[in-house]
């Protein structure tokens, strides 16, 4: 019989956490910003969002007047076209950018004979497009990867036209399960505190985009919700296979500890590696207009 947690059930605790070092700062060798190459053929595996609640969403937002019936659309730091591809399927123009050839490569492949998208290497600091070029920007889980974020930010808002809206999206609580959780206490406990090389908090690109002079506006999503089940071994060899950039400017050394004191902690569970969570991730937007 396996266990069936429910999301939030368990939070990681870390006995040993008074026993470490004072905290330290991660390395200040990031790099500038975090390209998914390596990992583009388990992205799809490895994070998804149903599209047919994204086709929900992006029907709210066009009844909402925020979203354009037709138009050309960017999708910023594109990676395997998640986000823009329905947008295609109904007829958008859409403009992908990514620093990963192999994610855009995936995310043309993916595109049905005949849609207008069209997926191509770059980096959002720095577009191939003249300003006010698209009708509306789609961006999701890019500025955390992204040193400098803030130059992407106004990159975006350089190449929408006036009016138009910059939605940042994200599926909230998806990648919360408990082993990455655990693992991520675990860095912050050895000092690891802002893992990312861009953006930390979604609150500061919201302050951010006020202070360029763009409106904020709402859109509740937050009943946009799905089922999933995370198994904690699997959960464990997904961190062992560095498929988290969140973690990937952890010390090896610090990596290789907390993998371990991760799966010592997972074997102590009644249901060891074989223990489930269901998590319920929900999807989440933030609207800018230019
Ligand atoms: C977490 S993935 C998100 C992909 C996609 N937006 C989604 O929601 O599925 C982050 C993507 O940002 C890309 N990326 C990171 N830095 C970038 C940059 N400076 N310019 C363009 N893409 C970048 C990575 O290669 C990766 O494909």
């Amino acid at each position: 019989m396996r266990a069936v947690l429910p999301d939030g059930a368990l939070t990681a605790s870390v006995p040993w956490q008074g026993l470490l070092p004072q905290p330290v700062r991660p390395p200040s060798d990031f790099s500038p910003t975090s390209d998914f190459s390596p990992i583009a053929g388990r992205y799809d595996a490895t994070r998804d969002v149903p599209p047919g609640l994204l086709d929900a969403a992006y029907d709210r937002m066009i009844a909402a007047g925020l979203l354009p019936a037709a138009g050309t659309i960017l999708d910023a730091g594109c990676g395997t076209g998640q986000m823009s591809l329905p947008l295609a399927a109904r007829g958008y123009a859409i403009e992908g950018f990514d620093i990963s050839g192999p994610m855009v490569a995936l995310a043309q492949a993916k595109c049905r004979p005949g849609w207008p998208a069209r997926y191509r290497q770059a980096d959002v600091r720095a577009l191939p497009l003249p300003d006010g070029a698209v009708d509306a920007v789609v961006v999701s889980k890019l500025f955390q990867h992204v040193s400098g974020w803030q130059d992407a930010c106004r990159e975006l808002l350089r190449v929408l036209k006036p009016g138009g809206a910059l939605i940042h999206l994200a599926d909230r609580g998806a990648f919360g399960n408990p082993v990455r959780r655990y693992f991520a206490a675990m860095a912050e406990g050895m000092g690891f505190v802002d893992r990312f090389p861009g953006m930390q908090r979604r609150a500061d690109l919201v302050a951010f985009a006020r202070s360029t002079g763009a409106a904020v506006a709402a859109l509740d999503l937050t009943d946009l919700r799905w089922a999933k089940d995370v198994r904690y071994g699997d959960a464990w060899d997904q961190i062992r296979d560095r498929l988290f950039a969140e973690f990937w400017y952890l010390p090896d050394s610090a990596y290789a500890q907390i993998l371990a004191d991760t799966a010592d902690w997972i074997e102590a569970l009644p249901d060891g590696r074989d223990t489930v969570a269901r998590m319920t991730p929900w999807l989440d937007a933030d609207i800018f207009r230019r």
